[in-house]
């Protein structure tokens, strides 16, 4: 192996990606003078919360009546029953204060005449425990909030004296013995150095692996890079068969048109023209959560009602709206639709289909967002100096399925309460762990056999492979025929890591060299999502098996734990446990809390 030279970087914590949880998280920790380091693959106002659009979700009541209880409820139902009930609590009772402590950052929301933050309808957000009607809950900057969030924390961040590492792309944990996270290995992508960073807490921030799919809303750098390393480590993601297909990406691009788009009036139809939602969720019909409209839609399609020449997709109407109204509320979405579709919206449908847009499954957390390594004995063992947030964590807010705008909420809510309990469990005047060399140059040998591979198989070949297997087999609906042909084929996908090409041997910005540590993340994240789903022989939000229609409690309600294993640096296989689901509030009735009748079980209809 190259003996690689490194510089050693001590910080109280390291935070790895830049995204709307990872800068919460840095913001959060710096504000209270911790030495706090941000380590991103790519610019922080270029991370991929920048294309959330529709908004962010919290009861802040400006548009009508709402209530931290009805949004608690509504991601209960919205997760069919598989989300941690303290940690959903947790959200919705934080919500308010996190969207407020965003307001004052300056992040510039949208105004109703009154001067207060725009709230508009989103999927499966409702009034009265899931009896009234859709509640307008989803704060919003026009259809660019994800932007306006982005930009105001790096900032503040800035401010308040956080150092970034930009364009650092992380390559492993540092863990000792005994499992304690200790750091991460990192290389330099535009002067090719080497890094180590050592700190008493490591943030994982790294989002979700929507690019493990043929299609995705995603950005290209949404790889799994947290999941992948976790994975190495010996640790186990959660939930991960659990992946969500946005009902309107654009027909051919993927490119993501917003569930604010229906919020404000927009509908789909079908061939005959018909608003075919109203048959499915007759109640909230296109406000019903994205697995009730992705597979009405697919519905659609199969039985002979898609559009267009192929019958392949669905019409989104926004024409009827005043053209002012998508002026102001929808300008985003407008240009992407005639520049991804070549349509006016103001006078034509937009051709829409589901698309790979976010993974409900992660690193398991607590709702401190600290990373858990289960055991039978101890389900909830947390593991020494390790944190997970956003999309790349699992702390389970969205369980089976996530309500639209529940995300950004999470990555602030969870990002801000890492920040929290980091401030208590961190001390500054502590030194900070002696680090675990093997460890270290474990993460370069690995590394080294990537830059140096000389098997016979291109990156970027193994990588479609790979996508358009998961989008066959782990679709919006599954069989068991599909679900075990994909295990069988992503077990030999896997196994061509072994078999790789890399032809770019340089160190300066050579992405031959980092698409390869890239596939290295998706691998283990995309197989862990197909066993996942070969293994759960129920139908639950976005996990719809079509051998086994109807959802379990008895035998399902619990979360799926995938561990990697694999005889070299590389190969992977998965083993499979499970951990119950946090079934209790984090307060009780009397205490001003939910009543735990509201979020029992039940049959899950819109
Ligand atoms: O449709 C959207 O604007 C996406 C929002 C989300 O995924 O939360």
């Amino acid at each position: 192996m190259a003996a690689y030279e490194y510089e050693t970087h001590e910080y109280d914590v390291v935070v790895v990606g830049a995204g709307g949880a990872g800068l919460r998280a840095t913001l959060g920790m710096a504000e209270q003078g911790l030495r706090t380091a941000c380590v991103t693959k790519v610019f922080p106002t270029r991370s991929h919360t920048v294309a959330a659009q529709g908004g962010i979700a919290a009861s802040l009541s400006n548009m009508g009546p709402d209530h931290w209880q009805w949004h608690m409820y509504d991601t209960v139902k919205g997760s069919d029953w598989l989300g941690d009930t303290d940690a959903m609590e947790y959200l919705a009772r934080e919500a308010p204060k996190a969207v407020y402590e965003l307001e004052h950052y300056g992040v510039p929301f949208s105004r109703t005449e009154e001067g207060k933050i725009y709230q508009r309808p989103f999927g499966g957000h409702t009034t009265e425990f899931g009896e009234g009607p859709a509640v307008q809950r989803t704060c919003a900057a026009a259809d660019r909030t994800g932007h306006a969030i982005l930009h105001t924390l790096y900032g503040q961040s800035l401010k308040n004296n956080a150092e970034f590492y930009i364009e650092y792309f992380a390559i492993d944990l540092i863990m000792s013995e005994d499992g304690q996270c200790q750091g991460v290995v990192c290389w330099k992508l535009d002067d090719g150095t080497m890094h180590v960073f050592n700190a008493k807490m490591v943030v994982l921030a790294t989002g979700g692996y929507g690019r493990a799919y043929f299609s995705a809303t995603s950005a290209h750098t949404c790889t799994g890079d947290g999941g992948g390393m976790v994975a190495r480590a010996g640790l186990a993601l959660q939930d991960m068969e659990f992946v969500q297909f946005h009902p309107t990406g654009i027909y051919g691009s993927g490119c993501l048109i917003t569930e604010g788009a229906r919020g404000e009036g927009g509908y789909l139809t079908n061939a005959e023209g018909e608003r075919f939602m109203e048959r499915y969720a007759p109640q909230y019909k296109d406000l019903a959560p994205r697995d009730y409209v992705s597979r009405s839609m697919t519905m659609e399609i199969r039985e002979g009602r898609g559009v267009g020449g192929e019958g392949d997709h669905i019409h989104l109407n926004l024409s009827h709206l005043p053209a002012e109204a998508l002026h102001e509320r929808l300008p985003g979405i407008s240009e992407s639709a005639k520049i991804f579709a070549g349509v006016d919206v103001t006078k034509e449908p937009i051709p829409v289909l589901p698309t790979v847009h976010y993974n409900m499954g992660g690193i398991p957390t607590n709702y401190w967002g600290q990373v858990l390594d289960p055991t039978a004995e101890d389900p909830n063992r947390v593991v020494p100096g390790l944190m997970a947030v956003g999309e790349a964590g699992c702390a389970s807010v969205h369980g089976a399925n996530r309500l639209g705008s529940n995300s950004l909420i999470d990555l602030v809510v969870f990002g801000r309460a890492a920040a929290i309990k980091a401030g208590k469990v961190v001390n500054p005047d502590e030194p900070n762990p002696v680090l675990n060399q093997a460890s270290v140059d474990a993460a370069f040998e690995r590394f080294d056999s990537l830059r140096y591979a000389k098997g016979n198989v291109a990156t970027a070949e193994l990588r479609l492979e790979m996508q358009k297997t998961m989008q066959r087999d782990a679709a919006v609906f599954r069989t068991a025929k599909t679900l075990a042909e994909g295990v069988e084929a992503m077990t030999e996908i896997a196994g061509k890591l072994d078999d790789l090409q890399v032809t770019d041997r340089s160190l300066i910005w050579n992405s031959d060299l980092m698409e390869t540590l890239e596939l290295t993340n998706l691998m283990p994240n995309a197989l862990a999502t197909i066993v996942g789903a070969e293994a759960r022989k129920e139908s639950r939000g976005a996990h719809a098996h079509e051998d086994h229609p109807t959802r379990d409690d008895e035998k399902w309600r619990v979360h799926t734990l995938a561990r990697a294993h694999g005889n070299t640096v590389n190969t992977i296989h998965i083993n499979l446990s499970y951990r119950p689901v946090i079934v209790d509030p984090l307060s009780t009735e009397d205490e001003g809390g939910i009543s735990l009748k509201k979020i029992a079980p039940k049959a899950r209809t819109f």
